[in-house]
């Protein structure tokens, strides 16, 4: 195989975040939603040869990176955008926060999913602006939206619905007619659609692709923010640069003038990274996701045989979302981690029945997690 996806490497050294999460050495870090391999060799090379010149000033875009994310969202998903419509920023989670700068006044509030991405609920708040969330209805473990609670909470003072699609943590790729239904209900009550797609290249069902929102209708279009990005599929979390793509001028013209100064530079090597994953990166992308699909077929294989864990997906992210509520454990994130599994908390999220486990490292790695997870099973009394 010309990309390596087992070879194990060293990340502390590089105080890598996920690697210096927990103080004992022997939990394997399977948290936060980056993946223990190298990113594609080409951006590798793209980096070293800008490092070479030596020279890191004020930088401008490379001109061709929104083209070659225009390119890449007409092949994928069939989806046409205006070059215009691309506002770039340090990063998906500024955009989250942007938006809620943009479109909420005092008083205003934005209503999510839940349970959610964290960092989505911070956002308003760090705008001093208010939020309600609506519960996720499971559906024989997939996490669907609950139209009729939407309903109910929808007021005069919601003004942005933040969506999240495919959805972190529940792993659910939503299809064209969840996302119509949602389109139109916003539309009804004028609220505005922030959807963060950024796990939008890490799908695994075989048929259906990623929809995006924006390209359902010209409503959708109207009525939207849709932040993007290569940081995930590419693996370069630490080289933060995203794109918010926003089709109606006034609603574009807001987010600038919200961004303005404060997401102010982007990276020149995340610039330099974006530009060389785009163009050159699918080999690499297209083997991820031959090794992801199989680790997450082992993960579900194993899971399932796990007396009260349940998995269902993910469709869609490296991120399992792993139900425990029938296991009987009073509190299972500490039970994994006690077990040496450092997963993710799912009261982060805001559901303390779950873990969610990262499956993006390398196969010996996920074995080693699930003999310490099965060991652990097997002593309870
Ligand atoms: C849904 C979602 N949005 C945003 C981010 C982070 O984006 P960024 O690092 O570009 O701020 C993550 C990272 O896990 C995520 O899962």
């Amino acid at each position: 195989m010309k990309y390596d996806f087992d070879k194990i490497i060293d990340r502390i050294e590089t105080r890598s975040t996920k690697w210096l999460k927990f103080d004992d050495p022997n939990i394997l870090p399977m948290w936060v939603a980056d993946m223990d391999f190298q990113c594609p060799p080409e951006v590798i090379e793209a980096i070293k040869k800008r490092a070479d010149q030596g020279i890191f000033g004020y930088t401008e875009r490379p001109i061709e990176l929104t083209s070659l994310l225009q390119q890449r969202l007409v092949e994928r998903s069939g989806w046409e955008i205006d070059p215009e419509w691309v506002t770039w920023m340090p990063g998906v989670v500024v955009g989250l926060n942007v938006a809620c700068r943009a479109v909420l006044r005092p008083g205003d509030m934005v209503m999510m999913p839940s349970p959610i991405y964290r960092p989505f609920v911070f956002a308003p708040d760090n705008m001093n602006r208010g939020m309600i969330k609506t519960d996720l209805k499971n559906v024989e473990g997939r996490l669907e939206l609950d139209y009729d609670s939407i309903d109910q909470l929808l007021s005069e003072e919601i003004k942005m619905f933040f969506f999240c699609n495919p959805h972190n943590p529940g792993g659910t790729m939503y299809k064209e007619e969840e996302i119509t239904r949602l389109v139109e209900t916003c539309e009804e009550n004028q609220v505005v659609i922030c959807a963060d797609e950024i796990h939008s290249d890490l799908t695994f069902l075989k048929n259906r692709k990623h929809v995006h929102l924006a390209q359902t209708s010209k409503t959708a279009a109207n009525n939207s923010i849709t932040l993007l990005s290569p940081t995930k599929t590419f693996n370069l979390q630490g080289l933060p640069c995203g794109a918010a793509i926003i089709p109606n001028p006034e609603l574009r013209n807001e987010f600038r003038r919200s961004l303005r100064g404060i997401g102010a530079h982007i990276g020149v090597f995340a610039f330099t990274a974006a530009v060389a994953a785009y163009s050159k990166g699918e080999p690499w992308y297209k083997a991820l996701m031959q090794y992801l699909n199989e680790n997450r077929t082992l993960l579900r294989e194993e899971i399932s045989k796990l007396d009260g864990l349940s998995l269902q997906g993910p469709e869609a992210t490296y991120l399992a979302w792993i139900d425990c509520s029938e296991s009987g454990l009073d509190a299972p994130s500490d039970f994994f981690i006690n077990a040496g599994v450092g997963v993710h908390r799912g009261e982060w999220f805001g559901d303390s029945n779950f873990v969610r486990l990262n499956f993006g490292c390398p196969r010996s790695r996920l074995e080693e997690a699930l003999n310490r997870i099965k060991k652990a099973f097997s002593q309870r009394n």
